[in-house]
């Protein structure tokens, strides 16, 4: 930790056992309230003034509202709440069968967010109760991911159509999609698709993170030589700068290739890229859309990365030494303490989710982004704010 970071996060609270409780009980309400219009629908990716409207089950962010459904699923079963804990999970298993339909349609699932999509709902749901439909679409939308494959830079394609020089790239974000891979070849016992998702991890790993380790969102491979061919953003400010959603996915992304692979050298890269994220926060630890932008600016937040990253650092927590998990876990405490009084929804008259000030998208002179859902709460936000109260309220087997 350096001098800046250690300044930033001295005196800074870190949220409490009972605070906890109280937040996912809000969660719960909040959730169990939205099951009426969105068990046959799905929330958008992000709300309008603060409400979220329903939708089909399609774009790469369903998967976070039935996320939401199963981690409030678990938090009534612990509880003691068993009505509700009934209707959850019945809306729960709803929704997987819209997922596997989705999946045996191949209704909008030619890219890469297959384990953004079926991760925290189908894999999330055999977990939790043995849905056998659960397990049946997320090895269908495991198949399909490593249809994305290039042997050819040994990466999985992020958008677009293969094998055209302009979508030849791969994107952070997708180390979060692999998670669905390793459990596919625990589940079937055939190690394809654990050794395309060491491949990704390695060619994203050696690319992706820049000598100052900020990181590229996207990165474009050579597609006659497979040979790095160049970073550039998306929906960061500039194609130099860091996007802070981008260098979360990177700290939560470190923090599972490490718990897939147990490669020593993803500790340090987790260390680095959680390093420079923290730098860059401002003083209520909750990073505005680009890092490049600093404590003062009228630029939003996105309030989603905060909690983002700090589930990585819960993750990797898990996997070292005392003195380093004290430091991560206190780190992410800290971060979620603010996320709590700071930015999450306090009242149902507010907001039918529960984080504000998220920012999907935000145009800029630089980026080739479409704008939407800015300083708004987000459906990944609200899903990564209640898996990281969930890690820390107690012992929690992963949906990833
Ligand atoms: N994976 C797309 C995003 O984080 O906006």
């Amino acid at each position: 930790m350096n001098g800046k970071t250690k300044e930033l996060l001295r005196d800074k609270p870190a949220i409490q056992e009972d605070e906890i409780g109280r937040c996912l009980d809000f969660a719960l309400e909040q959730v169990g309230r939205n099951l009426k219009e969105f068990t046959c629908k799905f929330k958008r990716a992000f709300s309008t003034d603060g409400f979220y409207d329903a939708t089909e089950n399609e774009n790469w962010t369903t998967g976070f509202w039935t996320g939401q459904i199963w981690l409030a699923w678990e938090w009534a079963v612990k509880s003691g709440r068993k009505e509700l804990a009934e209707e959850l999970k019945k809306a729960g298993e709803i929704q997987i069968d819209s997922f596997l339909r989705r999946i045996d349609e191949k209704d909008g699932v030619d890219h890469h967010d297959m384990g953004f999509l079926y991760s925290p709902s189908c894999v999330a749901g055999y977990k939790l109760t043995g849905s056998r439909n659960g397990r049946e679409a997320a090895i269908k939308a495991a198949d399909q991911l490593i249809t994305r494959f290039h042997p050819v830079g040994e990466f999985i394609q992020a958008w677009g159509p293969m094998d055209q020089p302009e979508n030849y790239r791969f994107i952070i974000d997708c180390l979060l999609n692999l998670p669905l891979l390793y459990w596919a070849s625990q589940e079937t016992g055939d190690s394809k698709y654990r050794d395309i998702a060491e491949k990704h991890i390695h060619t994203a790993i050696a690319n992706v993170i820049r000598e100052d380790y900020s990181t590229w969102h996207t990165f474009f491979m050579n597609m006659d030589t497979g040979e790095p061919d160049h970073g550039a953003t998306c929906q960061g400010y500039r194609d130099g700068s860091a996007w802070a959603r981008g260098q979360a996915w990177g700290v939560y992304g470190t923090a599972m290739a490490y718990r897939y692979t147990k490669r020593k050298e993803y500790i340090e890269d987790f260390k680095h890229v959680t390093g420079y994220f923290l730098e860059h926060l401002p003083s209520d630890l909750v990073p505005y859309w680009d890092l490049e932008f600093g404590e003062g600016c009228d630029e939003p937040r996105d309030s989603s990365s905060a909690s983002i990253a700090a589930c990585g650092m819960l993750e990797m927590a898990g996997y070292m030494e005392p003195e380093d998990a004290g430091y991560y876990r206190e780190t992410a405490k800290k971060i979620m303490k603010s996320v709590a009084d700071n930015y999450a929804v306090k009242s149902f008259h507010e907001s039918n989710g529960l984080v504000l000030h998220s920012t999907y998208s935000k145009k800029s002179p630089y980026n080739t982004c479409t704008p939407e859902g800015v300083d708004e709460c987000n459906i990944w936000g609200d899903y990564f704010y209640m898996e990281a109260l969930t890690r820390l309220s107690g012992e929690w087997n992963p949906y990833w």
